[in-house]
């Protein structure tokens, strides 16, 4: 489903939910619909002070949406409506704010200019006020979960943060190296993006007292078949449909896999060096190159593996929070079927 927003008077359709993600929620009953709403309501409060110019930036990030994917898990692994309780809507807003976090710093790091269909914090207010942001939206999640009392909450919280800076800093110690191999570029996405899809799970699980390994290795494969689909978005858009121009990742140097696997397949390919690669056609043509070879399927195809793997690692759950949680792993393909 995209969702039409208008911005600086131009209307800029950025995807929100898909349908699958939808009936992943009305799966979880109206308690879950109760659940996201009572952390859409803590995250607008949890960012409304903080002196003028950080609250403008972090209430901006937090309103301009999202499809508030990792909040659901948190939530659907909890097997509401058992676990409707105040500590699981704090879960999910301190994974949804960190998420956030994560983001506006990683559009520092990427340089990027838009996201979710606007102009990135870093655009607008700069490196110093995106850091500053990012920092705050940090605080904030860990504020909000040590409220819930639950030292184990923070620790799996925290454990999730490190892994994503680490897989920050892994991309930048990456970016133009045409040598990463797929072991170190599936490494990398388990830590900057699967290791927060295994927090939410395993938050989710701790708050409703369910089989927490179990759900966080579900977490981890689909945060990995996640970044896999991502990375291939990044070569297919369209813009209209990500919030952002195709080839972002090639002009920052990011190699990914379909990159990767296009080099395998096409000679020419490997001379490219992407530090040449300089504007928004020659990225594009580039992405056109890298569709050619195939590169694109076969990147699918490996995000569809470990969409089943999670899927087979589901441990005995009540009917209900199974069928919602294979919904959530089939929303992330169709969100590029
Ligand atoms: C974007 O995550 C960052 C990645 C891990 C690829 P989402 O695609 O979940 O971002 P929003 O919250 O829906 O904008
Ligand atoms: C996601 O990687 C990194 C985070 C965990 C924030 P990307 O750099 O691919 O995310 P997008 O494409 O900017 O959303
Ligand atoms: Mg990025
Ligand atoms: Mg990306």
């Amino acid at each position: 489903m995209l969702h039409a927003r208008v911005y600086g008077g131009e209307r800029v359709s950025v995807p929100q939910t898909v349908s699958a993600q939808s009936s992943a929620l009305a799966a979880g009953g109206a308690e879950a619909s109760r659940v996201l709403e009572r952390v859409e309501e803590r995250m607008a409060a949890l960012t409304g002070r903080h002196g003028s110019v950080l609250a403008h930036h972090a209430r901006e990030t937090i309103s301009a949406g999202g499809k508030r994917l990792r909040p659901l898990l948190v939530c659907l692994a909890s097997g509401v409506p058992v676990a409707e309780s105040d500590a699981l809507v704090r879960a999910a807003a301190a994974v949804e704010l960190v998420h956030a976090a994560t983001l506006v710093h990683d559009d520092v790091l990427d340089g990027s200019s838009l996201r979710r269909g606007r102009p990135t914090v870093v655009a607008t207010g700069g490196r110093l006020i995106a850091t500053a942001t990012g920092d705050l939206l940090f605080s904030r999640a860990f504020a909000e979960l040590a409220g819930g009392g639950s030292v184990e909450a923070v620790r799996i919280l925290s454990r999730a943060a490190s892994g994503l800076a680490a897989g920050e800093l892994m991309q930048r110690a990456d970016a133009w190296n045409d040598e990463v191999t797929v072991e170190r570029y599936l490494e990398r996405c388990r830590l900057k993006t699967a290791v927060l899809f295994r927090g939410a799970c395993e938050l989710g699980a701790l708050c409703g007292g369910g089989p927490v390994a179990a759900l966080g290795e579900f977490g981890e494969q689909i945060g990995l078949a996640f970044q896999l689909l991502d990375d291939v978005l990044d070569v297919t858009g369209p813009p209209e449909r990500t919030g952002k121009p195709r080839g972002t990742d090639l002009l920052d140097g990011t190699v990914t896999l379909p990159l990767i696997e296009a080099r395998m397949r096409d000679p020419e390919l490997r001379a490219v060096d992407l530090r040449e690669l300089r504007t928004a056609d020659a990225a594009a043509a580039l992405c056109d190159r890298i569709a050619a070879t195939g590169a694109l399927e076969l990147a699918r195809g490996e995000a569809l593996a470990f969409v089943d793997r999670a899927k087979a690692t589901l441990p005995r759950l009540p009917e209900r929070q199974r069928g919602a949680l294979e919904l959530v792993a089939d929303g992330v393909v169709e969100r590029y079927s």
